[in-house]
Order: structure tokens, then sequence, then C-alpha cells
């Protein structure tokens, strides 16, 4: 028996490794786990004693594993809500022409700005405890609501503390390029500038951003700005992701691709020629039906040109207070399976194998095998399309998050 050491048997394990049977799954199977990590995973008759001896076992009286839930694209520090723009929306206002009236993301930005570090933690901190219930282990949180650096700072500093908080490790990213700020109206170049000059260079002397992002599109940043970003970017050693062909086809997605972006996210006006740039870079596409079904969008990502083409499809909340306050990662499963048609194997693996890998961290998380993190999600269920089969359900059993930092 011990405390580090544990033994997961009587379930069935979807291990979700690629080019296995469908969820790569082993029915009747068992997990062992040493000190935070998976040591072996396998039939449950084949478990080996020396395994079991030394660990506490647990028996899941048939339910199924899989890898903890990885959110790879949240907003999920903000203050204030946007219900007012929901309405307007609903009586024909466009997102477009809410935030070219100064609402939209500034009006986020100006509650935001107002709120202290510790109302961030406990409404992040929230939001974080909805996605683990629905088996999330992992979430990445971007800035984007401060614009300027004492707010996005703030808001990076929160989105930390609310992962220690809420027990959901976490992954920030620095969203400098989401709207042009109000004070800075007047001078697009100067804000790129700052942010690029000032900004960039004390975010990597703090340490509080794992990546960097930009929103490309008509009325937030052009492709131009964007490179001028993710140039400093990547000399002071960031990884990329973009907000890319969302509302309309910008080139996005080739862009991310130039500068080897992790991920190319929303992307439903990619073109053929975007695709093939994103399969040659390695660039997932992160998809998030929550902001397409909020938008009554009409127009899907490419998913058939995706799938063609072997570029890895994962899936994500988009949490966020403007186009998508969707806090179910099992909606968003339903989502992407119902809207993008997606399988419910592929689905499941946008929120597990193809986000880390979204995030960088394919080698660490994200399936179930010998030598990965053990965070894993214990579901209530007779088969893995259950997952996105049922709309508004509790499924999630439990979770277990091995220990230490990522690497
Ligand atoms: O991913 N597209 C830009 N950013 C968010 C929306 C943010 C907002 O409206 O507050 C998105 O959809
Ligand atoms: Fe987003």
């Amino acid at each position: 028996m011990s405390e580090t050491n544990f033994v997961l048997t009587d379930c069935h394990v979807a291990t979700m490794l690629p080019g296995c049977d469908a969820y790569g799954a082993i029915v009747d199977g068992a997990i062992a786990i040493r000190e935070g990590r998976i040591a072996w995973t396998g039939p449950g008759a084949d478990l080996p004693t020396r395994l079991r001896d030394e660990a506490t076992v647990l028996r899941l009286d048939g339910r199924w594993i899989t890898p903890a839930l990885i959110d790879p694209h949240t907003h999920l520090v903000f203050a204030g809500t946007r219900t007012r723009e929901f309405e307007a929306r609903r009586k024909g206002a466009s997102y477009a022409e809410i935030a070219a009236a100064g609402g939209g993301i500034l009006s986020t930005v100006r509650a935001t700005r107002d709120a202290s570090e510790d109302e961030l933690v406990a409404l992040a901190a929230a939001r974080l405890e909805l996605l683990a219930r629905d088996g999330a282990g992992l979430v990445e949180i971007k800035s984007g609501y401060g614009l300027d650096q004492e707010t996005e700072f703030k808001m990076l500093r929160a989105a930390r503390s609310a992962g220690v908080k809420a027990n959901v490790r976490v992954r920030t990213t620095y969203l400098g390029l989401h709207a042009l700020p109000e004070e800075w109206r007047d001078d697009r170049s100067g804000y790129v500038t700052t942010v690029c000059e000032d900004v960039l260079p004390a975010l990597a002397a703090a340490r509080l951003a794992d990546s960097v992002d930009a929103f490309c599109e008509a009325g937030a940043f052009t492709p131009d700005e964007v490179a001028r970003f993710f140039d400093a970017a990547r000399r002071l050693g960031f990884k990329t992701k973009l907000h890319a062909d969302q509302l309309s086809d910008g080139g996005g997605a080739a862009l991310a691709a130039r500068y080897g972006a992790l991920s190319a996210d929303h992307i439903e006006y990619t073109s053929e020629a975007g695709v093939a740039a994103m399969a040659a870079a390695g660039t997932v596409a992160v998809l998030l039906p929550g902001a397409y079904y909020t938008l009554r969008e009409t127009q899907c990502p490419p998913v058939a040109a995706l799938r063609a083409a072997s570029v890895p499809i994962a899936l994500a909340s988009d949490l966020n207070p403007g186009t998508s306050p969707i806090t179910s990662l099992l909606t968003i499963l339903n989502m992407g399976v119902t809207l993008f048609g997606l399988s419910p194997e592929e689905a499941l693996a946008g929120l597990t194998r193809e986000a880390a890998r979204a995030l960088g961290m394919q080698t660490e998380t994200g399936t179930l095998e010998a030598g990965k993190r053990a965070d894993i999600a214990v579901w209530d269920i007779d088969h893995p399309a259950e997952l996105s089969y049922w709309l508004g359900r509790r499924l999630c059993h439990r979770r277990f998050l091995g220990d230490g930092p990522y690497q």
C-alpha cells in the first residue's frame, strides 16, 4: 500500500492512442500510477502482481476512464458579463457592429481593468471548477482583456492562481493583440510597437506566459501587425497561436503556419491553401463550435480538408463573455459532433490528445500510456460515445491529476 502508487482496476480504458482500434480502448483494463506518472496500462488480467502489491487498489466498478480533458483555448479571466450585448444581438446588431461602436471586447476590458486581482481569481476559479466538473485537468487561459501591461499581467497572474485554487493545471497565453485599446485609438502602430518593445520583453522577464496569441481579423489586427508581433515574440522564445479566419478569410491560418504556430484557432473561413500550409507546418486546428453557435455563424470550418491533409483537429470551449459563454466541455464535445460533423472519437481526441498537441504538451499528457502524467477522468458511461451524445448531464465521476509541475 502506498500514498503515491495507485492501481485503477475494474475499468475500461480509452487510451486515445492514435492508430489503435476505436478510442484505443482496453476493455476490462487496468492502469498503474507511480508518483504521478502512468507506469502501466493493459488488460486487468495481465496486471503485474508486483505493481498491484506496491499500490493502493481502487476498483472503478466497470466505469470508463479517459485522459483528463484538456481545453486548449479559453478567455476565462474576465469581469462583468456581456448580457446587454447578447440582448442587442437578438435585436439584430452584429458582433462586428457592436465592437465598432466601442462595445464587445472593449466593454470587458473596462470591467477587467476595474476588477482587483483577487476578484479575478475568484471569478476564474469558479469557471475552472465548472470545467473540472466535466473532467478537465488542463486549461489554457488567455489574457487580452487588459490591453495595458498592468492589467494583462494581473490577468495572467490571476489565471495561474485560479488554477491552483480550482486544482486544474493552467497554461497561460498573452493575447496582446486582441482589440485596439481606447487610449491608442488614434495610433494603431504605436500600440503594436509598445506591445512588441515594452510588454513582450517584460513578459519574458516575468515568465508569466507560455505562449502568445493575436486576433487576426478585419476590425481587429491585420496580418502585417500580427507578423510584427510574432517576430518580436519569436525572438524572445515564445510559442505562437492565432485567432485566424473566424469571420472572413484573411490568410490567418497560413500566417500562423509560417511562424510554426502551435495552433490556428476558429478557421471557419480558411482556404485549401491555408489548410495545406498548416499541414506542412504541423500547426493544429483548434475548432471552437461554441463561438460558431453563439454568433449563429453558418460557415463551418473545413473539416473534410483538414482530415484529408491530416491536420490534427482539437476542440476548445473558447470560454469568454462575448462569443462563447459556455462552461461545459461535454457541451463542446456534442457541438463538435453535431455542428461540425466530427465523429465522437475525433471530438474526444480533440479534447485530449490533439488538445495537448495544441499546447505543445503532447509528450506530457493527452493519452493514457506509460510515461505520461496520470491525468485521468473517470466516467459514469457504458461507451465513450456517450460523452458527446448526452447534453446537460453530469457524467464525470472523478478526476485524478498526477502531481508536480509540467515540464
Ligand atoms: O475567441 N475572437 C476574439 N476573441 C474571442 C472573443 C472575445 C470577446 O468577444 O470577448 C473569441 O471568440
Ligand atoms: Fe478566442
